[in-house]
């Protein structure tokens, strides 16, 4: 169905990998539009419950943007590709169903920005982060200068943008960037195994904690007043009636995503 991307529907959980492994998996034309149509497929169907977006290949996540569509660009050209690029983004981020990056080597550029627009991050430990694109006499076009700073601080991110120099998977987790290091063999099934436990939890909790969290980064909203919101709709889903109830009788929940 997808040129560039494979894609998998198993237990709930769809992975995204992104395939172009002689290209160390860059970003170009064809994955960004496979990419927003993959992330179409998870908002309309409801039989995918989480998402692994990970990396062909045992080299790399992705390694940036495709720099062979940057050349003869002009400014308009650039700033197109980097709003559509940026929305792209915006919709994993704003997803209500999680969405983990599986991270499996190079995550640089486009590929450390579309990492950050995931929930959270696991990596292998041959994994790299960077924001190389001072070395190409550009900036991350992709939320990058915004999401880094957000998630590990703006001394470190600063540092990172300017120098463009990667940091290793360990580097990463100390920085908050990700949530754990696994060897590779091992990065999915750890992935699939936190994806278990949060696809347990009745659906629209899990939605209404990412719409809250992610209110704190949008200028336009109050995370405070979106968390009152997400707290009051919870009240509405018979799930929460029986989240409830099942801990008064001393029973594991059973939720029915609604
Ligand atoms: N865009 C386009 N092609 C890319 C790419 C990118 N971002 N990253 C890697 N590739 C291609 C290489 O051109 C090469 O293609 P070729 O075999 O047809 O020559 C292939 O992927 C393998 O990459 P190569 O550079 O040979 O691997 P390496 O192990 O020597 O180096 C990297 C790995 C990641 C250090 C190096 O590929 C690199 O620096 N990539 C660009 C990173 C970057 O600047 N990203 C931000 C872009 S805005």
């Amino acid at each position: 169905m997808y040129q560039s991307l494979l894609t998998n529907l198993e237990n709930g959980v769809f992975t995204i990998t992104i395939n172009r492994p002689d290209k160390l998996n860059a970003l170009n034309k064809t994955v960004m539009d496979e990419l927003n149509d993959a992330v179409t497929e998870v908002y309309e169907n409801s039989t995918i419950r989480s998402v692994i977006i990970t990396g062909a290949g045992q080299k790399a996540f992705v390694a940036g943007a495709d720099i062979s569509e940057f050349l003869g660009l002009n400014a308009a050209e650039g700033m197109q590709m980097a709003r559509k690029g940026q929305d792209i983004f915006a919709r994993i981020e704003r997803c209500p169903k999680p969405v983990i990056a599986a991270v499996n080597g190079f995550a640089l550029g486009g590929g450390c920005e579309l990492a950050m627009a995931c929930h959270f991050r696991i990596a292998s430990d041959n994994a790299r982060f960077g924001q190389p694109e001072v070395n190409l006499g550009l900036i991350p076009g992709y939320g990058g200068t915004q999401r880094l700073v957000q998630l590990i601080g703006k001394g470190r991110a600063m540092e990172l943008l300017m120098t463009g120099n990667p940091i290793d998977a360990n580097a990463a987790l100390q920085s908050g960037l990700v949530n754990y290091v696994v060897p590779i063999g091992e990065l999915l099934d750890k992935t699939k195994s936190i994806l278990a436990i949060i696809q347990a939890k009745a659906p629209v909790a899990i939605a209404k904690c990412i719409e809250a969290a992610n209110a704190l980064y949008d200028k336009d909203k109050n995370g405070f007043e979106a968390e009152i919101d997400g707290f009051g709709e919870c009240f509405k889903t018979e799930d929460m009636q029986e989240g409830a109830k099942a801990f008064l009788e001393k029973r594991k929940p059973t939720f029915v995503g609604r």
